[in-house]
């Protein structure tokens, strides 16, 4: 059915993340949420994609309810925006598709996508969606993990070839991942040929943006020991030593609305020592920890 489209409509709905799952999201810079919209929906989108709007920007879309429905306020993903961004976080106003022939012989650039700023603040998040299975050899998206945080810029990193530990973001037909806009990335090659009904690769892309301050009201886990959390994202060879994950803790510290008590001194603060060195006293908080993230308040 045709809808009056919810551009820039505040939505809510209950958060789906747990506080590792948070954490999960600043290490990384990314969440991948395999074959989360139904089938039926997969196969509207796809057909609406080829039959009424094969444009680079297919944002009537929105105008369609078993879009808004299935896809944008899709439970799992919307749940998951509701995490990271609070309540009331407010619809897209923009659908692009970046749509690929299959095959494709070349490979992107590595990029992070223009406007990208360097920030522990989390004020919108960049989701993509695959509608069709893509597989590895449909030149699916790659991402860094962790790089949201590192500084380069992107002329300086596009000629990069293979990087150990990016990941792939291919998935069956209704996958969903969020990305926060700086992480970098790159379209890989496509090798095969057409599997799906769409000859084409299609992946959409908008945002959604935050309307609340930040707070800790997604799923608390009482618990979780913040002294001992990992925050180092997993490829720690990128980063200047605990760099990434002094980042990273700081990104949570934001989202849970205490950055003003995360005040990093240098050396061994929090969270150095959780990230790849034991404790050496059992028991004991981290120098630098927030108040409210201390076993000893
Ligand atoms: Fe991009």
């Amino acid at each position: 059915m045709t809808i009056k489209a919810p551009y820039n409509e505040m939505y809510d709905c209950a958060p789906t993340l747990t506080d590792q799952q948070v954490i999960d999201v600043c290490r990384n810079g990314y969440l991948i949420l395999p074959g989360v919209v139904p089938d039926e929906v997969n196969q509207q989108v796809v057909n609406y994609l080829d039959t009424v709007d094969s444009t680079y920007a297919p944002t009537l879309i929105m105008t369609q309810d078993w879009f808004v429905e299935g896809v944008v306020k899709n439970p799992q993903a919307a749940g998951a925006v509701r995490s990271l961004l609070g309540r009331n976080f407010t619809l897209p106003n923009l659908i692009a598709n970046h749509r690929g022939p299959l095959p494709w012989p070349h490979t992107g650039g590595w990029h992070r996508d223009g406007g990208s700023i360097y920030t522990p603040a989390l004020e919108y998040l960049q989701v993509f969606y695959w509608p069709e299975e893509c597989t590895d050899d449909m030149g699916p998206t790659e991402v860094l993990p962790g790089s949201h945080f590192m500084r380069t810029k992107a002329p300086l990193m596009a000629h990069y070839g293979k990087i150990a530990g990016a990941v792939s973001t291919a998935g069956p037909a209704g996958t969903i991942f969020l990305t926060v806009y700086s992480i970098w990335h790159r379209r890989t090659r496509a090798t095969s040929e057409p599997r799906g009904k769409s000859t084409f690769r299609n992946l959409l892309k908008y945002n959604y943006w935050r309307t609340s301050p930040p707070q800790r009201d997604w799923i608390i886990d009482p618990t979780l020991d913040f002294n001992v959390v990992d925050f180092e994202p997993p490829q720690v060879g990128q980063f200047e030593q605990f760099h990434g994950g002094i980042a990273a803790a700081r990104m949570f510290c934001w989202l849970c609305g205490i950055d003003d008590q995360y005040v990093k001194r240098g050396g061994q603060c929090w969270p150095i020592l959780s990230a790849r060195v034991p404790l050496v006293h059992d028991g004991a908080d981290q120098m630098g920890i927030p108040s409210p993230l201390r076993r000893h308040v």
